[in-house]
C-alpha cells in the first residue's frame, strides 16, 4: 500500500513539474507565472480541485510516442472565489508550449461541460502558443469543441478569459466568444495572424506588442475589456470582478453587506454641471458619487471613452452602469461607444443585472468615417440592446438627451422603469443652436438675432419640463438626492417582472 501511495505521490510530483524546472524558470524569467502558480492566486487558498492530472496526448508522430507529460499542457479543474464555485482551466506554456492538442482540448471541454451542468462561472487562462503542430487536425476538432460550448454556456454563466501569453490563430475566438477578456501588459498577445504573416500579405511592418498587445486592444480594437500590470494584479482584479458576477443567468448577483446609507446625500453635485452647456464635466464623479463606498469596476476603461461601463453596487445589490462622457468627444455616440455599451447591456440583460443609465448624449457622432463604417446599423445594436432588455432599468438625465439619442439612452419609450432628470437637463430634438440654425435661417447672418433666438429656444425647450409634462420623465430630482431616488427606484424594482413574445431568437442588427 504505501508503495502505490508513494507512487501516486511521485506522479503527482512529476504532473506539478510540467515542463520541467528549466522551463519554469524561463516562465518565472518572463515576468510569468506557471498555470498551477495562477490558479493558487486566482482561487481561495486550498480550495482548487484539479481533475485529469494525468492525462496524457495520444500522438505517435514526430517522435511524441516517446515524449508525454501527465496533464499535457493544461490544468482544469474547480474550486471558490470568495468562497464561490468556479471552473478553471490554465494553459501551461511550459509543456509543448501550452498547445492545445486533442486530449488537451477533452480537458477543457470537461470542465466547461461541468460548469454549464452545474452552472458555474467559467475562467480559461489563455497561454499557448495554438494548435498542437504535431497532431493538426485533432487539434482544430478540439478548438471547434471548445467554441461550441463557449456558445452554448454564453448567457447560461459567465465566462472570463484571462490572455496571460500568447494568443494566436484561430485560438483566439474561444475568449472571442466569452463575456470579458483581460490581458497582461507586455507578456500578452492576441492576433489571428501574426506579424511575419502580416507582413508578407499586406507588407506591413508591425510588432506583435503593437498588433496584438494588450494596450492595442485596450485602446484601439476594444477586444480586450482590461489591461493589467502583471500576473498578479490580472488574478487579484479578476477576483473582484468575478465577487460581481453571478453564479449563472437565475442565481442573481451576489448582495453584500455595505457601509453606505442609501439615503447620502452629496451637494457638491448640485453644482456639477457647468452654466455653459458646452462645458464639460467629468461624469466619473457622478458613478463615483451614487454607487456604495465609490467602488466602481470599470469595463473598457480605454476603449470608446465617450461611453462609461462598468458594474458597481447600490445598497450592496450589483448594478450595470452606462453612462455617456461630456469629457469625451462631448459625449457623443459612435460607432465604438455603440457597441461597446450594447454589449455590455446584453450581458447584464442574460445575468439579470439592473442597468443605471446616466444620459449627457448631444446626439450620435456625424461625420463620413461614422456614415461609411455603418453608424447605422452600430448604433442601432445600441438601441436594440436597450428595447430588447426585460432587466429593471433605471435612467438619470444630468444635462443633454438629444434627439435619436435621447431615444436610445433607455428612454421611457424603450420600457425605461424610472426615468428621472436633474433641473439642468435639456430634452430636445436637437441643440438650441443647431436648432435655431434650421429653423430661422433668415436670422442666422445677424449674429444678435440668432442669439436672442437660441436664448427663446433654450428656454422654451432646453428643459426637462416638456418631457416631463409628457411623463417621458417621472420626475426632476435634486442632484443630490440622486443616491437616495436611484436606492428606492431600484428596490421597487426587485420584484419587476417583464417578458418579451417567445421566438427562438431576435435578429440584432450585428
Ligand atoms: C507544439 C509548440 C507550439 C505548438 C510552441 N511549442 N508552440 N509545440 N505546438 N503550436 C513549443 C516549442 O516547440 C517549444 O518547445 C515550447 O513550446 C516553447 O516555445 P518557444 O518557441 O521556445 O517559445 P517562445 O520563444 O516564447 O515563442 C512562443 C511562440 C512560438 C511565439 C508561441 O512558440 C510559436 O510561434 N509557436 C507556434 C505558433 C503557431 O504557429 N501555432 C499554430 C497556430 S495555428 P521546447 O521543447 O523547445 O520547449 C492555430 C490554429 C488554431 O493555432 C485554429 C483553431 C480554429
Amino acid at each position: 500500500m504505501t508503495d502505490i501511495l508513494q507512487q501516486l505521490e511521485d506522479k503527482r510530483a512529476a504532473a506539478r513539474l510540467g515542463g520541467g524546472q528549466k522551463r519554469i524558470d524561463t516562465q518565472h524569467a518572463k515576468g510569468k507565472l506557471t498555470a498551477r502558480e495562477r490558479i493558487d492566486v486566482l482561487l481561495d487558498e486550498g480550495s482548487f480541485e484539479e481533475w485529469d492530472t494525468f492525462v496524457e496526448h495520444r500522438c505517435q508522430d514526430f517522435g511524441m510516442n516517446k515524449n508525454t507529460i501527465p496533464g499535457d499542457g493544461v490544468v482544469t479543474g474547480h474550486g471558490t472565489v470568495n468562497g464561490r464555485l468556479v471552473f478553471v482551466y490554465s494553459q501551461d506554456f511550459t509543456v509543448f508550449g501550452g498547445s492545445l492538442s486533442e486530449t488537451n482540448a477533452e480537458k477543457i471541454c470537461k470542465i466547461m461541460d461541468q460548469a454549464i451542468k452545474v452552472r458555474a462561472p467559467l475562467i480559461g487562462i489563455n497561454d499557448s502558443g495554438g494548435a498542437r503542430i504535431q497532431e493538426g487536425v485533432a487539434s482544430l476538432g478540439g478548438y471547434a469543441e471548445i467554441f461550441q460550448r463557449n456558445v452554448l454556456a454564453s448567457g447560461v454563466i459567465p465566462q472570463l478569459s484571462l490572455i496571460m501569453g500568447p494568443c494566436a490563430g484561430g485560438a483566439v475566438y474561444s475568449p472571442a466568444i466569452t463575456d470579458f477578456i483581460f490581458m497582461v501588459r507586455d507578456t500578452s498577445y492576441m492576433f489571428v495572424t501574426g506579424p511575419s504573416v502580416v507582413k508578407t500579405v499586406t507588407h506591413e511592418e508591425v510588432t506583435a506588442e503593437e498588433l496584438g498587445g494588450a494596450h492595442t486592444h485596450a485602446t484601439k480594437s476594444g477586444v480586450s475589456d482590461g489591461s493589467f500590470e502583471n500576473d498578479i494584479e490580472i488574478l487579484m482584479m479578476s477576483r473582484t470582478f468575478i465577487d460581481l458576477l453571478p453564479s449563472n443567468n437565475t442565481s442573481g448577483a451576489p448582495s453584500r453587506p455595505f457601509d453606505d446609507p442609501a439615503d447620502r446625500t452629496d451637494y457638491s453635485l448640485d453644482t456639477l454641471i457647468p452654466e455653459n452647456p458646452n462645458v464639460s464635466y467629468d461624469m466619473y464623479e457622478v458613478i463615483n458619487k451614487i454607487v456604495d463606498e465609490q467602488h466602481f469596476f470599470e469595463i473598457k476603461p480605454d476603449y470608446a471613452k465617450n461611453i462609461i461601463i462598468g458594474l458597481g453596487r447600490i445598497e450592496g445589490d450589483v448594478v450595470g452602469i452606462v453612462a455617456n462622457q461630456p469629457k469625451v468627444l462631448a459625449g457623443c455616440l459612435d460607432i465604438n461607444a455603440s457597441v461597446k455599451a450594447a454589449r455590455f447591456i446584453r450581458f447584464c440583460d442574460a445575468f439579470s443585472i439592473p442597468i443605471l443609465t446616466f444620459v449627457d448624449v448631444p446626439g450620435f457622432m456625424p461625420g463620413t468615417d461614422q456614415e461609411f463604417g455603418g453608424i447605422i446599423k452600430h448604433g442601432a445594436k445600441l438601441l436594440y440592446a436597450y428595447a430588447e432588455c426585460t432587466v429593471p432599468k433605471v435612467t438619470i438625465i444630468t444635462r443633454k438627451a438629444y434627439g435619436g439619442a435621447y431615444d436610445v439612452m433607455a428612454s421611457k419609450h424603450l420600457r425605461g422603469d424610472v426615468n428621472f432628470s436633474w433641473p439642468s437637463a435639456e430634452i430636445a430634438v436637437m441643440g438650441p443652436k443647431g436648432a435655431v440654425e434650421i429653423i430661422f435661417r433668415e436670422d442666422a447672418r445677424d449674429p444678435e438675432k440668432l442669439e436672442k433666438r437660441t436664448e427663446e429656444y433654450r428656454e422654451k425647450f432646453a428643459n426637462p419640463f416638456i418631457a416631463g409634462s409628457r411623463g417621458f420623465i417621472d420626475d426632476v430630482i435634486f442632484p443630490h438626492s440622486t443616491r437616495h431616488r436611484v436606492a428606492r427606484s431600484l428596490n421597487m424594482l426587485k420584484t419587476k417582472k417583464l417578458e418579451n413574445p417567445w421566438r427562438k431568437h431576435g435578429n440584432v442588427p450585428l
